[in-house]
């Protein structure tokens, strides 16, 4: 018998609540009982909980967001928090947290693994994919694939009215959604960290008002920018606004923002979330800790929780290839 606590932290992503339903699944085989953590680490510090129940993850298999709610908890980057989270947990007699989050949650969980004899599990669930060790993180897919609806449909007014626009997604600094959102939505230029840096502005504004003012020219059609966020140091808005002046066409800034974290996951996610949730408890159950659960090669793994923070995980130098010297438009070596 084993008492086990979960909660989601960080930026909530579609699938949390599919993870959460495996394990509660999970825990139901062995008979382990289930505690919930309510918004992320806050409800560890406080001891905000709750049992769950089979009843409670009922139907929740396709509800984007978390019904743990999630926080960002910037109490765990001190001492203080860290102590008081380990506290609840021993207080509350768990003997192992599985945290579904992203690197920074993670961070978090191997410090409390610091403080505490407990077993410590990760699931990785974040939009941006930057976790090491696992192919995908449970939300990417779906975010992507909202992105995508969302721009076709940019795309049918760019279409219609000729237009330039700049569509900026998220990812905070790593560019997976940028990539696979700009790739699959045909958009003329993809700009992320990986293959734009903006060190010399001059130049890039220059390039990029050729390169929209040559397509326009040869074309008549709508030109796609997806743009990483974070990526232009003074925001999106600002280098729509320049490349306007600098083009004499009308470049329309659209921030799509947290329609990408929200609503219903995808099968993939569905799926992973699921794999991960009940691989979580079974390595509980054989004693396992300091855990990350991730998918390699559609096969689920078990990897030092440690090195999946390490931020080597980077996106696939063929397809930024293929982006910069196939697919964009026009390609940089016309410009
Ligand atoms: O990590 C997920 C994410 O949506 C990032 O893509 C984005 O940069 C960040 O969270 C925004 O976080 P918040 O909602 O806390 O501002």
């Amino acid at each position: 018998m084993k008492n086990i606590a979960v909660l989601t932290s960080g930026g909530d992503a579609p699938g949390m609540n599919a993870a959460l339903r495996a394990i509660v699944l999970t825990c139901l085989q062995y008979k382990y009982t289930i505690t919930g953590y309510y918004h992320g680490y806050n409800g560890l510090i406080n001891g905000e909980s709750k049992q769950i129940h089979v009843d409670d993850v009922n139907g929740i298999i396709g509800r984007g967001g978390t019904i743990l709610k999630s926080a960002r908890c910037p109490a765990m980057l001190s001492d203080n928090g860290i102590k008081q989270a380990v506290s609840t947990l021993m207080k509350d007699k768990i003997d192992a947290l599985i945290v579904i989050g992203g690197d920074g949650s993670f961070a978090g969980l191997l410090e409390i693994a610091k403080y505490w004899q407990g077993q410590v599990i990760g699931i990785p669930g974040t939009i941006d994919n930057d976790v090491d060790q696992t192919d995908f993180t449970i939300g990417f897919s779906t975010a992507v694939n909202t992105a995508i609806e969302a721009i076709d449909k940019i795309r049918d007014t760019a279409d219609a009215f000729e237009r330039v626009f700049i569509v900026e997604v998220m990812g905070r600094h790593s560019g997976f959604i940028t990539f696979n959102v700009g790739i699959a939505s045909a958009a003329e230029q993809v700009l992320s960290f990986e293959n734009f840096d903006c060190v010399n502005k001059e130049t890039r504004l220059n390039e990029l008002s050729n390169s929209i003012k040559n397509a326009q020219s040869n074309r008549h059609s709508s030109y796609l920018i997806v743009i990483a966020e974070n990526l232009w140091p003074e925001g999106t808005t600002e280098l729509a606004k320049n490349l306007t002046e600098l083009t004499g066409i009308d470049c329309t800034p659209c921030i799509l923002g947290y329609i990408q974290r929200g609503g219903s996951p995808v099968a993939k996610d569905r799926l992973l979330a699921t794999k991960l949730g009940v691989a979580s408890v079974q390595a509980l159950a054989e004693g396992k800790t300091n855990l990350m659960m991730g998918e390699q090669n559609n096969t689920v793994v078990e990897v030092p929780l440690r090195q999946s923070i390490n931020h080597q995980k980077g996106v696939s130098k063929s397809l930024i290839k293929a982006q910069t010297d196939i697919l964009s438009v026009p390609k940089q070596s016309q410009i």
